[in-house]
């Protein structure tokens, strides 16, 4: 079962030669996503030859195979975790049942939102970054980005053979919407707003890879423990994929953050605008795109208290964070979580029953996860000898999701008047200054081996090859 078919047109490792209707349904929303990927994929890359990894076989070990491909050649699929036997609902209302193999009626409604939600978000992404490869800064990068996007568009896959399997013809019409709705669009947008903002530059993606693609793997891996098995099935194979997108995020902005400390000790300055003349990202600039990103990025989690996150968990539908690794009853029922309100002006945690509050668990657990990357990056500035550090911010700040949406509240957690908002949001957020500056600092660096100067080059390359390998042919 984790071998995977590649001589059908749809690769795939789920028998889809034996499900005919299936298999002609999936057949058919193929070209249309070839022509979602030709309109809005990569700009002007069709052409290009790109040494891009393929799945192989759903197996932990070695799953990956490396060679140049023609991104609208890209083998596409459906892969799934093997299943495991015997496996149990191990969570909520249904604990101890097995699992399921078909959607329940009772559920339908919510898991179809919840694949539509998660599915939305694959297109979305490569839609925002599609510019990207007209500026990026090496070969290197420019191939890690078009395999986050093959990746992607992948992940997309995933959710639309769910759809199409178990959702009969609501759920085609959720496939084809899917190719319909546009990042940004005013009319037609993305369903989330942070898969709406735009990815302008380089060091946007970094963060986003760093940040975002770290939300998708929290929702992915609550998704991995639903009691609909497919769902979980699927979602942990998408997970061996994200892991590389957040690699590009971490080691992107670690790289920028070298640059940076290089250039700050060979001129012995730390004045941003010394070091923008240097070409060049100031520390300060970094910390802004950081609160950005964060903050935008756990908005996702949704609000802090949701009658739906109780309903999803209790039902089945999604679990928490590593929920087979955690002690208590998984059912919650008793139990109290503190979330954050304002109260007479300040900050104060209130307890709310747990069941309510599993949207801010599980931003909780991904703001652990976030902290420790950014960890890493003062690694490098400390190394450096710089007496500066990176820091996330509070997590009521430039909320727009919940209790805390339109609070006014510094980094550090104090709650402020507009007044002092306004007099300080030049440093906190990306200003257009800002933009405009890293905006200037996008060329495109395309012969092998060549970095962009306001980046360092990694420290080794894609599977094992050299760093001025040559990971992108023109043609
Ligand atoms: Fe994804
Ligand atoms: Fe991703």
């Amino acid at each position: 079962m984790s071998s995977i078919d590649y001589s059908s047109k749809i690769p795939n490792n789920v028998n889809l030669a034996e499900d005919r209707t299936l298999q002609r349904a999936l057949e058919q929303w193929q070209p249309n996503y070839l022509s979602w990927w030709n309109d809005m994929g990569p700009d002007g890359s069709h052409g290009f030859d790109v040494y891009l990894r393929t799945a192989t076989s759903v197996d932990p070990q070695g799953w990956a195979q490396f060679g140049y491909v023609k991104m609208p050649e890209y083998r596409w699929g459906i892969f799934l975790n093997p299943a495991e036997a015997g496996r149990k609902i191990h969570f909520g209302d249904h604990l101890g049942e097995d699992a399921w193999q078909d959607v329940p009626g009772e559920h339908r409604a919510n898991l179809r939102r919840i694949i539509v939600t998660q599915g939305d978000t694959e297109p979305a992404s490569v839609e925002q970054q599609r510019h990207l490869g007209l500026t990026a800064p090496s070969l290197y990068d420019l191939r890690n980005l078009f395999q986050v996007n093959v990746e992607e568009g992948r992940h997309l896959w995933a959710m639309v053979y769910l759809l199409h399997k178990y959702f009969g013809r609501d759920g085609r019409e959720e496939g084809e919407a899917l190719l319909e709705r546009r990042s940004g669009q005013q009319d037609n947008p993305r369903i989330l707003q942070a898969f709406n903002e735009p990815t302008p530059d380089w060091l946007s993606f970094f963060m986003f890879t760093y940040f975002t693609d770290r939300d998708g793997k929290f929702q992915l891996c609550a998704l991995a423990e639903s009691a609909f098995d497919p769902l979980a099935r699927t979602t942990r194979f998408m997970l061996t994929e994200e892991a590389h997108h957040m690699f590009v995020g971490e080691s992107g902005v670690s790289r920028v953050i070298q640059r940076t400390c290089q250039v700050m000790n060979e001129l012995r300055t730390d004045d941003p605008a010394k070091l923008r003349a240097a070409g060049v990202i100031d520390l300060p600039t970094l910390q802004r795109y950081l609160n950005f990103h964060f903050s935008v990025t756990i908005d996702l989690f949704g609000a802090d208290q949701s009658s739906n996150a109780a309903i999803f968990y209790s039902s089945g539908l999604k679990g928490r964070f590593e929920e087979g690794k955690r002690g208590d009853d998984h059912q919650l029922r008793g139990d109290a979580y503190r979330i954050l309100q304002l109260r007479d002006g300040r900050l104060v945690e209130e307890e709310v029953p747990m069941l309510n509050a599993l949207n801010e668990v599980l931003r909780d657990d991904y703001i652990t996860d976030s902290v420790g990357g950014v960890s890493r990056w003062n690694k490098v500035i400390e190394k450096a000898g710089i007496d500066f550090r990176l820091k996330t911010p509070h997590k009521a700040f430039h909320r727009n999701i919940g209790s805390l949406a339109g609070i006014k509240v510094a980094p550090d957690g104090r709650v402020i008047d507009e007044q002092e908002w306004n007099a300080h949001v030049a440093e906190w957020l990306p200003t257009e200054s800002d933009r405009a500056f890293v905006a200037s600092l996008m060329g495109r660096v395309i012969e092998p081996g060549k970095y962009a100067n306001w980046i360092a080059p990694p420290m080794v390359g894609i599977n094992r090859q050299p760093i001025d390998f040559e990971y992108v042919r023109f043609n």
